[in-house]
């Protein structure tokens, strides 16, 4: 699992947590089945953009990446995000694997030296064609491009389009969604051109093995962090292990460079693209993609502070819907951590807890085999089940908490806090806690640590994380007979 690795020249914001997020999540998941996860995320740090930024502050482009990238590291830390790799792309290790892909494709014959007069959007770190431009302006970031010439290599992409329509035919399910795919197929078919992969007018790169003078271009270097960091030039066990159960998650901003360069890249290298590509949309702010000079960037932090780190993830995973451009708000923000988290789980635990001390002497019962709510838990892990392999966690989580709201509707059915204590009380409460360790299981990889603590207020021992999947879906799994504690409230409300 991937996501991918960030420019390193600003620090990160909510639309960089948001695939980092998706990505933890989907590990997280998969984990749950006793898959081998290895989860994937890093910093991209040479390039133009980063030597610029690096130059307006007065340090070297050394200096700045080794200072942002820890703001990327500690983002991460914040947000719970259970990466088993960080890769730089400034690390010797990364540099290795560079020069032998490189090297490979040059064996191949596919990377060629000529001449580059071109249109360049440093902000994408790519050359455009004056139509792609609006009145010369960048198609993202609507700011001037620059004329550039430059004796470049260049990978020698137009030799790959019937290569590619052939891959992308034998592997119809490999970009989700399927409008992406038609997308990048409708790219190819138009023609490809040549792209160039050195520069020699910046020194900040990997060198180029056969001719030092230029360094890689950002992007061929940046790409291939993902082979570099399984053991592509170090391991080749491992890396042809992990390669073919690779998944990329990315935004569809970066679609051309992962769908179209990378495989041709890889096919040249006589290696198989990846199997899978997630696209996502923007997170929008307003309506607007958020940048530097709108001042429309919003750090994780800022939303931690006031929601807590499983308030973030839960918002970011159940609201927009992966695939098409989202906006976010404030506002919605505090109204579904209102409902879904203070009002729906926070209180359903709380409320159970508090009738399980009064009625049931704090010592939670068993379920019962035949509870109405076994049918809607079963229902719900069989739809989040799908929305997770099909990269709709806002899907799973709606499912998931369709057992919460469910389980309080059985308890306001029932009473039980107006009746006498017996076994009537104990087969409603055994059911309830039943319904919340499923939900504590099935939410966890949204919300690990709130999970890890409705857990451990049921009194059961150990690790949510350590539960297996499907198994520990299976209505039952409540032994009953354990001490539950009420303990502090999971979501205090939040003043809109
Ligand atoms: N360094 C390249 C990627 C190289 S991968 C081999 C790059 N970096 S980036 O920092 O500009 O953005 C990377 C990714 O961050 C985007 O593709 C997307 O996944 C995520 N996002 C950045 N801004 C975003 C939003 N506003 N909304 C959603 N995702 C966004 O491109």
């Amino acid at each position: 699992m991937t996501t991918p690795i960030y420019y390193v020249n600003d620090a990160p914001h909510i639309g960089h947590a948001y695939t980092t997020v998706t990505a933890d999540a989907l590990a997280r998941w998969h984990r749950l089945h006793g898959e081998d996860v290895w989860f994937l995320t890093g910093t991209d740090e040479h390039g133009l953009k980063v030597a610029q930024v690096a130059e307006k502050n007065g340090v070297t482009p050394r200096e700045w990446a080794d200072r942002t990238v820890e703001r990327f590291k500690d983002t991460w830390t914040l947000l719970d995000i259970s990466n088993d790799d960080f890769i730089r792309t400034t690390e010797p290790r990364h540099y290795a694997a560079v020069e032998k892909l490189l090297q490979a494709c040059r064996d191949a014959g596919d990377i060629e030296l000529g001449v580059y007069e071109g249109l360049y959007c440093v902000a994408c770190e790519a050359y455009y064609t004056e139509a792609e431009l609006n009145d010369g302006n960048c198609p993202i970031h609507d700011r001037p491009a620059e004329a550039v010439t430059e004796e470049n290599y260049f990978f020698k992409l137009s030799r790959f389009e019937q290569r590619l329509l052939d891959w992308y035919e034998a592997h119809p399910d490999a970009i989700t969604p399927e409008t992406r795919r038609n997308e990048v197929l409708g790219f190819i078919k138009q023609g490809l051109q040549d792209f160039s992969i050195s520069r020699t007018s910046l020194s900040w790169g990997v060198p180029l093995p056969w001719d030092p003078a230029h360094v890689t271009y950002v992007w061929f270097d940046a790409l291939t962090n993902y082979i570099t960091a399984i053991g592509y030039e170090s391991d080749n066990e491992r890396f042809v292990d992990w390669w073919g159960a690779c998944r990329h998650l990315i935004g569809k901003d970066i679609i051309r460079f992962h769908c179209v360069y990378w495989p041709a890249m890889l096919l040249s290298a006589g290696l198989e693209p990846p199997p899978n590509w997630f696209v996502h949309g923007w997170l929008l702010v307003g309506g607007e993609k958020m940048s530097k000079t709108r001042l429309n960037q919003i750090a994780p932090a800022d939303l931690v502070e006031t929601f807590g780190v499983d308030g973030y993830r839960y918002h970011f995973l159940r609201d927009p819907s992966f695939g098409p451009d989202s906006d976010f708000s404030y506002e919605g923000m505090v109204v579904r951590y209102n409902t879904d988290l203070a009002n729906n789980l926070g209180n359903l635990l709380a409320r159970v807890a508090t009738v399980v001390a009064k009625k049931c002497g704090g010592i939670g019962p068993a379920p019962s085999a035949r509870s109405p709510l076994a049918q809607v838990a079963a229902t719900a892990f069989e739809t989040a089940s799908r929305a997770w392999a099909e990269v709709q966690p806002n899907v799973a989580l709606e499912a998931t908490w369709r057992i919460v709201r469910e389980t309080n509707a059985h308890l306001e059915a029932n009473e039980p806090w107006k009746a006498e204590p017996g076994p009537a009380v104990d087969a409603v409460m055994g059911d309830a806690l039943e319904a919340l360790r499923l939900v504590a299981v099935l939410a966890s990889p949204a919300i690990p640590s709130t999970a890890q603590a409705i857990w451990e207020r049921l009194g059961l021992a150990g690790l949510v994380a350590d539960e297996r999947l499907p198994e520990s879906a299976v209505w039952g799994g409540y032994p009953g007979g354990l001490p539950v504690v009420k303990g502090e409230s999971l979501f205090p409300r939040v003043q809109a």
